[in-house]
């Protein structure tokens, strides 16, 4: 008897688990991104609108998921968000209603889909998923969040530059000379590498980092799986080398960033004195950026990020154009 209970308890669970998955999921076809049908004819892609995905992992910051979320999906420019749940701990109750309020309290005519991550490799949010409908990609945090107009200005850059990779928040791999090693800083007037907490690109981008690049790809994959952390460098890497360019940093208005334990680091635009003045869990994370730079390097056997110089904002007269040597110039130019 007791054996026959345990069995149903068992059937019971598999039917609820397998419901909380229907249920979260509205996606489906998403079993291969690598296949046939990828990459897809850019052509055919919508290039009016944007798609969405957030990295939701932290179940102390559903509600700041949430207005990201409303306030994304209030914008026509935005065709589809897809909230990639990251943390397998987070019970399906918690999950079910967290779709049931992001359909339910977001005012605009984006579709929403909730996805509960098989994996817990960062690698997972850059799959070029066939539920992708759009040109361009937004790949954003759960911790930070941008205003509509800012976002709406940064796809009116992009579709001028969509080869680029767009970004607000930067960073720089530079070259110390006395460790005589590569290392993750931040310079006064360059950047090369673009935060995830705000990242627009093409989802060209998507295939070339998942599917594409044979055995030394899958190595650096493997890397950012290692160190759970860099999927945002390597993604700079792909960018650069297949581009050849520096990506480009959008100004925004109105930010509001929380601030990820991930991402806790140098919020300082102007560097400070080598890491002076950092605090040590900073300096902990700038030195593991800096080894995956290092691995990176390593396995391409070549240092393909660049440098890009100013910053694009919304306002007449700067608009398109970036600073560079103490003049204006279009940021094509570099
Ligand atoms: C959903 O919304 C309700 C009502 O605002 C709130 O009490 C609850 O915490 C929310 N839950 C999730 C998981 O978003």
């Amino acid at each position: 008897m007791v054996r026959f209970g345990r069995n149903w308890l068992n059937i019971l669970f598999v039917l609820i688990s397998v419901t909380d998955l229907v249920f979260c999921r509205t996606l489906s076809g998403d079993r291969d991104p690598c296949g046939s049908t990828n990459p897809r004819k850019f052509q055919k892609l919508r290039s009016d609108q944007i798609t969405v995905l957030i990295n939701g992992y932290s179940e102390s910051r559903i509600p700041l998921l949430q207005s990201i979320v409303a306030s994304y999906s209030a914008s026509s420019i935005v065709s589809s968000i897809l909230v990639l749940w990251g943390n397998p701990t987070t019970p399906g109750q918690v999950l079910d209603q967290l779709y049931h309020n992001l359909t339910q309290y977001s005012p605009g005519s984006a579709s929403i889909s909730l996805i509960q991550q098989s994996s817990s490799s960062l690698n997972s949010r850059f799959l070029p998923r066939p539920s992708i409908d759009t040109r361009a990609v937004l790949i954003c945090d759960d911790d930070v969040e941008i205003d509509r107009k800012s976002l709406e200005f940064a796809f009116s850059v992009w579709k001028s530059n969509p080869d680029r990779l767009l970004g607000t928040f930067v960073r720089s791999h530079g070259f110390d000379l006395q460790g005589k090693e590569w290392i993750y800083t931040v310079h006064p007037h360059k950047y090369s590498i673009v935060l995830t907490k705000f990242m627009m690109m093409k989802q060209d981008y998507l295939f070339e980092y998942s599917c594409n690049g044979g055995v030394e790809m899958e190595e650096m994959r493997n890397i950012v799986d290692q160190m759970r952390n860099c999927e945002d460098i390597l993604m700079n890497f792909v960018a650069a080398d297949k581009l050849r360019a520096g990506p480009i940093m959008v100004g925004a208005e109105r930010v509001r960033d929380w601030g990820d334990a991930r991402n806790e680091e140098e919020e300082e635009v102007e560097e400070r004195v080598r890491d002076v003045g950092l605090s040590s869990r900073r300096v902990e994370h700038r030195k593991r950026r800096g080894k995956c730079i290092r691995e990176f390097h390593r396995v391409m056997g070549k240092m393909p990020l660049i440098y890009s110089y100013g910053k694009v904002v919304n306002s007449v007269g700067e608009q398109g154009l970036c600073r560079k040597a103490g003049k204006l110039v279009f940021c094509d130019q570099d």
